[in-house]
């Protein structure tokens, strides 16, 4: 068993929309062999018929809100790529997911190097210390030097880079890659629509001078000159601690690259170690099954009205139609229905291993954070619950439908898909709602309306901060311009919003004593 957890890699691209999340996520698949041509995952190229309800309302917006787990097999390693949300949109989803990896792939364009939603992304990685592989991508256009590139993740972020391989011409005149510790030297040949694997060929550098001849002098010394600075090999234990990242350079959308990309994926992300319990006791590996649920999504397939509940394997070998115990009620959770996900499609899965993604049917009672377990118990610590930033209120706009609004915000909080909050002067007809992104309140209004029945209106407030809070200084809150106190449902924490910070420093200043705690506690 430890040798099929050792075999696994469990991994998310993180990137600002744009940069070629979605056709990387392609290319990866299509040089691992898990499809056939490119653009069949996303139904880019394919175009496959749009199921759903959720890809109406993606369509709608063309965003993705649908995370699919894709799975892949390449050389001996099982490759399980967990698709971060890849709207400009924040969502909690994002997050969830961010703890369910033990590796993430930092995918830059390299005209834009980081990018606003990179560095958010980025920050959750260094929080939960997981390591990153930089991918600077679109290297078939025109864009920055590299070594610009380089320092600008350096200074930025503090992140030193350790480049794995080093291009040959400039951005926008891609000529090929050298590997840096043997120097090996290969080119590329495009395939139409980069739609299969590009042609790679290895040159030596008397041929590599005769074909690229500056280009490649200029990729020589260039390297020269890296060696003083970055030396040549990936510091493991610096990589691990989330402290270093190991540079890729190529493009996507032609696979380049992309080959070298997956073979630093399988030799350097850490395979699945033990994960802490909530009292910060390690569960081995080789212990019976525990899963982590990171991520819980309705009505993926309107045919089944289903809820999947994805979970992260942590330990012990899963087998389709065991008993699990649900950590958090102490009740049974069998899975019967236990599937495998790969871009819309669905597979019956009968094993899984520490570090696969497995997605359980029916699974109205789990939520994000949950564990499920076999003997001995084990409860991991809840994924933590994120500072909302956007609060809007809701009321149904059917009258007589108020039950299934209710019974809608209800599930929908329990989901996790936005946090509900209400207080005594709200009363129950018009919960406020707290989100991380925007996005969240369409993903609720499109729900209520579709899967509940019940048309709802959102009236956004002007808050922007959410500090906790008790209940003596909730007293003293109370009456106090711009500040609203109210109760977080799920777990009954008490929350001060406030329009801005300098309002919060203001209320600080001339109440030094209140308790007002950062929520943001989040990753750490
Ligand atoms: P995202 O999921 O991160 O949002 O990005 P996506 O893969 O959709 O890529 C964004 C755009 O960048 C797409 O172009 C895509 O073709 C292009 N792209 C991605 N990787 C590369 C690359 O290596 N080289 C070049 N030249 N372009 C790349 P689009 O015109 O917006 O969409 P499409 O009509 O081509 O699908």
């Amino acid at each position: 068993m430890p040798a099929e957890a050792g075999k696994r890699r469990a991994f998310a691209v993180i990137s600002h929309p744009d940069a070629g999340k979605s056709t990387l996520t392609e290319a990866l698949a299509l040089h691992a062999s898990a499809i056939t041509q490119a653009g069949a995952v996303h139904g880019k190229a394919g175009r496959r018929g749009v199921t759903s309800d959720w890809m109406a309302l993606e369509r709608a917006r063309g965003i993705s809100i649908t995370s699919a787990a894709l799975r892949f097999d390449y050389r001996d390693t099982v490759l399980n790529l967990l698709d971060t949300p890849g709207h400009a949109d924040f969502s909690e989803d994002t997050y969830r997911v961010l703890s369910a990896v033990d590796c993430a792939i930092m995918l830059l364009d390299s005209a834009k190097g980081l990018e606003p939603q990179t560095l958010k992304l980025f920050d959750v990685c260094r929080a939960r210390a997981v390591p990153v592989i930089t991918f600077v991508n679109k290297w078939d256009r025109p864009g920055r030097s590299p070594l610009e590139l380089l320092d600008e993740i350096e200074q930025r972020i503090g992140l030193h880079p350790a480049p794995l391989n080093w291009p040959v011409g400039v951005a926008g005149d891609f000529r090929g890659l050298i590997e840096r510790e043997t120097g090996e030297y290969t080119i590329f040949t495009r395939t139409p629509g980069g739609a299969d694997r590009a042609l790679e060929s290895v040159l030596d550098p008397g041929a590599a001078a005769a074909r690229d001849g500056d280009a490649y002098e200029t990729a020589v010394e260039e390297l020269a000159l890296l060696d003083e600075v970055y030396g040549p090999d990936v510091d493991m234990p610096a990589f691990q601690a989330g402290v270093s990242s190991p540079v890729l350079f190529g493009a996507a959308l032609p696979n380049f690259g992309v080959r070298r990309l997956l073979d630093a994926v399988t030799a350097l992300a850490p395979p699945p170690s033990p994960r802490e319990d909530v009292k910060g006791a390690p569960r081995a590996i080789e212990s019976p099954f525990s899963g982590l649920v990171f991520k819980v999504q309705a009505n993926m397939d309107p045919a089944h009205r289903d809820r999947v509940a994805f979970v992260r394997v942590c330990s012990g070998r899963f087998e389709r139609g065991m008993v699990l115990t649900h950590a958090a009620t102490g009740r049974p959770f069998a899975t019967k229905y236990a599937q495998s996900m790969f871009g819309q499609d669905r597979e019956t899965v009968d094993v899984a291993y520490p570090g696969d993604v497995i997605g359980l049917v029916n699974a109205a009672a789990l939520r994000p954070g949950d564990t499920l377990y076999s003997e001995p118990p084990v409860e991991f610590p809840p994924i933590p619950s994120f500072a909302p930033e956007h609060f809007g209120v809701v009321r149904c706009s059917d009258a007589g439908k108020h039950k299934q609004f209710r019974r809608g915000i209800e599930q929908l909080d329990t989901e996790g898909v936005v946090q509900v909050l209400s207080s005594d002067l709200r009363g129950d007809q018009a919960p406020v709602l707290a989100a991380v992104g925007p996005l969240q309140f369409d993903v609720v209004l499109h729900r209520l309306e579709h899967e509940f029945g019940a048309r709802a209106g959102l009236d956004h407030l002007d808050y922007t901060l959410a500090r906790r809070t008790d209940a003596a200084s909730a007293e003293a809150l109370r009456g106090q311009r711009a500040v609203e106190v109210l109760t977080r449902r799920l777990d009954g924490a008490l929350l001060a919003l406030f329009a801005d910070k300098w309002r919060l420093g203001q209320v600080q200043r001339e109440n030094p004593d209140l308790l007002l705690e950062p929520l943001l506690a989040d990753a750490a």
